[in-house]
């Protein structure tokens, strides 16, 4: 018999739950403690290593004695380089003084602005399917979720004025956009964020724009920041950006985030009053990162150039199946409706039978429905023997249905 826990943890915690993938990876442990071997096309973790100006910047302030509590607001450096990258790549200007913020990962970004924006029972607009891991603070700070149906359009995931529309209450406070979009690899243009930036307008909203993807995009799909997309966004936006993407940084935990004085400076309260920031020597190296070479970048963006054709190639040509092209980001999505078996059992069927793991589109919201998430933040060996697997994966469930 379980016994109940002693202490109960509050409501507000026993509300979350974890990510899709932090879900099925406790699936696949489970395989493999039963011997079973997997290959995973699931997580979004570069396997890229950090390159080395950026590691030897955080060696030379450790040895300089660079760890000490950090300013709260972030370094006057790190805030200086990040003021410095927004108008270089950008075309962005903010003070480094009161409008921007250092926090402990995007993550982190994300969660301080929804504490000093969302009153309970405030409304959040959420496009559906998205990273799901904005589900769980928008709760623990007493936000509710509303979602913004998407719908795939050419071989596009788009969201439309209408469905903007249809998502509105009296109650909706904040917008939360991802561009380029994880998991559907959209890239929102300039014409579809002043859409969005005028129905900001029209209902007094603040703009959320997790921008963590930007510096990977693919052919003629450019990352457009919509606080410099659209005039009078930058007013009610709140911009949100790590390094853990764009230089390979997923461990680092280092981010920032830009906006209007006022927010920022709400930011910093609950910030003050919870991480205090990232350490001092990290935001050092994080300095170096944004000013110094951009080569680095450039690079990476290369490798997962090949490797998305890779990924475009042997997914190709499955009956029933579409390849959705990523414009951005280092996931691609497949439209399987054409199987006609959910996309959860699709997702069980292909770790159980071919040993290898993708995520349900479902598991991003309702509208993910009839598609899969294949990454390919992860290359070589792996990505080729993953993409072997689900390929005659599908081909077999796809013959079965005949
Ligand atoms: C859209 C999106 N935002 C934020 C994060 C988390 O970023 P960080 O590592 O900076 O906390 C991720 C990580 O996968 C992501 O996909």
């Amino acid at each position: 018999m379980v016994r109940a826990p002693v202490v109960a943890p509050s409501t507000r915690i026993s509300d979350l739950r974890p990510t899709a993938v932090n879900a099925i990876l406790a699936e696949v442990r489970e395989h493999q403690a039963r011997g079973q071997s997997l290959v995973s096309l699931m997580r979004g973790e570069p396997d890229l290593a950090t390159p080395e100006h950026i590691v030897e910047a955080c060696a030379r302030a450790l040895k300089a004695g660079r760890t000490a509590y950090p300013d709260n607001r972030g370094e006057l450096g790190f805030r200086e380089a990040v003021a410095a990258k927004l108008h270089r790549d950008n075309g962005l200007q903010y003070h480094p003084a009161t409008e921007i913020i250092a926090t402990t990962g995007a993550t982190f970004g994300i969660y301080t602005a929804l504490a000093a924006l969302l009153n309970e029972g405030d409304e959040v607009l959420l496009p559906d399917p998205i990273y799901d891991a904005y589900y769980s603070p928008i709760r623990l700070c007493g936000g509710r979720i509303r979602s913004v149906t998407s719908k795939i359009e050419g071989l596009r995931f788009v969201i439309t004025e209408e469905a903007l529309e249809a998502a509105i209450s009296p109650a909706a406070r904040v917008l939360i956009l991802n561009t380029p979009w994880n998991p559907v690899g959209t890239v929102l243009t300039r014409a579809e964020i002043e859409i969005i930036a005028r129905f900001c307008e029209r209902h007094n909203l603040i703009l959320l724009s997790d921008e963590i993807y930007e510096a990977i995009t693919y052919g003629d799909a450019k990352h457009v920041s919509p606080p410099a997309a659209a005039q009078g966004l930058r007013e009610r936006c709140v911009l949100v950006n790590s390094l853990s993407k764009t230089y390979a940084m997923t461990g680092w935990r280092v981010g920032y985030c830009a906006g209007p004085a006022s927010i920022i400076q709400s930011m910093f309260m609950v910030l003050a009053q919870s991480s205090r920031g990232p350490a001092t020597f990290i935001q050092d190296a994080a300095a170096e990162a944004l000013g110094g070479s951009q080569k680095c970048v450039a690079e990476m963006r290369t490798e997962y150039t090949k490797r998305r054709e890779q990924v475009i190639a042997a997914l190709t040509g499955i009956p029933g199946v579409s390849v959705l092209p990523p414009e951005g980001g280092f996931f691609a999505m497949l439209d399987v409706r054409g199987i006609g078996i959910p996309s959860n059992e699709i997702r069980v069927r292909l770790m159980q039978e071919h040993d290898v793991v993708v995520v349900h589109g479902a598991a991003y919201g309702p509208a993910g429905e009839g598609t899969l998430r294949v990454s390919f933040a992860s290359g070589g060996a792996k990505l080729a023997s993953g993409l072997a697997a689900l390929r005659a994966g599908l081909l077999q469930m796809k013959e079965s249905r005949k």
